[in-house]
């Protein structure tokens, strides 16, 4: 069977960006900055794409488009005889699924939050009575299960219609929206009145509430924060490598790339900040920023049934365009295994993906007396933690061992790989910095996770 291809250049770029925009940027950024105190966690997040995103990110690409297939099988063409560094399949497919368990479940809550703010339900309630509304909803594992299966099936049904015509096509139209739509809100957002406090806590770094968190804290916050943002670790983007030919170099597709994603979560900034001041609310409400401040928000601003309406589109092309790249990467990895048809492969995962998911619908209500990582959490946590703080960081490290040490891939193979084709060149002389100094940066930040998540 002849691999699929992308279409364009153009189809790579905002697939791979579609992969990297989603919950990260517009939900968890926000709320990670609001905690943080603001500007000076954008200040060393955005260290953190530049250090650590950017060379690991080249490095998924250029073992995707060597390989010529994703995580199933490239390890296993890459790597020297005899070596066992094809077993991170297993743990790279696991993240993917793991991922899949709970982004699913959120990206239902934001189709039903979708709705419920364009049929104006939230209008003429005060703040107790929408927060009223997120519990309510927790305690509806039926309608929660409704809407992940519509959005596992939405998402499914893309993927199955193949690369270049479903995720390709359709990936690339939500993009854009998403964009424009984006624009408009943020200047929306910062003409109102009040919200240049909102700015000022933003873009004005004040390092005193860092410091109150712990500085160690907040640097592996924003390491954590940028591999997710980045969708690294777990073989997400080097699929995409295997699909796009070798005219060009691929530092520059992940300067793109960044650059894109970047600016998704800036944005999302610019819209949440300034108004959350601008209404007297602090953004500092954790995970509850965007189905209780928000909501709230929307109700007290002119016209907030529109624009409130318009954000959850915006949070949902953002969850659907992610969820559909992970979906993508799951088909592949089953068809590069098997040599199954796309059909087949999306017909069992469809069912695979959505009987995964209950037990994150569940957490919330049947299951709701299981706390796994301490009182106040749910499954969502724990599969959120094994995810972010464990396989993103440590498959980062594969990555990177992988492509610098010469029990791998080797540093000569990678840098020749990323260098195939014009465009921005990705510099020798990182040759030290990527072999030594980035490995142990994540290895320290990633113990550091641990130590402030369990003993600080
Ligand atoms: N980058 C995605 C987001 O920001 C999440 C993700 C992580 C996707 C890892 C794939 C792999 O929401």
């Amino acid at each position: 069977m002849k691999r699929e291809k992308f279409g364009s250049r153009l189809g790579f770029i905002l697939i791979s960006a579609g992969c990297a925009i989603g919950l990260g940027n517009v939900w968890r950024f926000p709320y990670i900055t609001g905690q943080y105190g603001g500007a000076a966690f954008v200040i060393i997040y955005l260290c953190c794409l530049v250090l650590l995103g950017f060379p690991i990110m080249v490095m998924e690409f250029s073992v995707g488009r060597a390989a010529g297939c994703g995580i199933a099988r490239a390890f296993d063409r890459l790597e020297p005889a005899g070596t066992k560094w094809h077993w991170y399949k297993w743990f790279g497919i696991a993240g993917n699924y793991l991922l899949m368990m709970f982004y699913t479940t959120i990206g239902g809550w934001l189709l039903i939050y979708l709705f419920k703010m364009a049929s104006g339900s939230f209008s003429g309630m005060n703040a107790e009575r929408i927060e009223g509304e997120f519990s309510s909803l927790m305690g509806q594992p039926v309608l929660m299960t409704v809407f992940m299966i519509l959005v596992v099936v939405l998402c499914f049904a893309i993927v199955s219609m193949g690369l270049q015509k479903g995720v390709e096509g359709i990936t690339k139209g939500m993009m854009v929206l998403l964009f424009i739509l984006l624009i408009v809100l943020a200047v929306r957002s910062i003409m109102l009145p009040g919200a240049g406090e909102g700015l000022k806590f933003y873009l004005l770094p004040d390092f005193g509430k860092m410091k109150e968190a712990g500085i160690m804290e907040v640097i592996s916050a924003a390491m954590g924060q940028s591999f997710f943002t980045l969708s690294l670790g777990i073989g997400a983007m080097a699929i995409f490598g295997s699909y796009i030919d070798k005219k060009r170099r691929l530092a520059g597709e992940v300067v793109c790339i960044t650059i894109l994603d970047t600016s998704v979560a800036l944005i999302s900034g610019l819209i949440i900040f300034p108004a959350s001041f601008a209404f007297g609310v602090n953004p500092d409400s954790g995970p509850n920023l965007i189905f209780i401040t928000l909501p709230n928000i929307f109700n007290s601003m002119a016209g907030g049934r529109f624009w409130g309406a318009i954000f959850f589109l915006c949070m949902f092309f953002a969850s659907a365009s992610t969820i559909i790249a992970v979906f993508e990467n799951i088909i592949a990895f089953a068809m590069d295994l098997t040599g199954c048809s796309r059909k087949k492969a999306v017909a069992v995962n469809l069912v695979a993906i959505i009987i995964l998911s209950i037990p994150c619908v569940l957490g919330y209500n049947v299951l709701s007396g299981f706390a796994p990582l301490g009182e106040g959490t749910a499954i969502l946590d724990l599969e959120d933690f094994i995810v972010s703080n464990n396989l993103l960081p440590l498959g980062s490290l594969v990555y990177v061992l992988f492509c610098t040490t010469r029990y791998g891939w080797g540093w000569k193979n990678f840098l020749a790989e990323a260098n195939t084709g014009e465009g921005l060149k990705f510099p020798k002389w990182v040759r030290f910095y990527a072999t030594f100094i980035v490995p142990l940066i994540v290895i320290f930040l990633f113990i550091q996770g641990y130590w402030s998540k369990f003993a600080g």
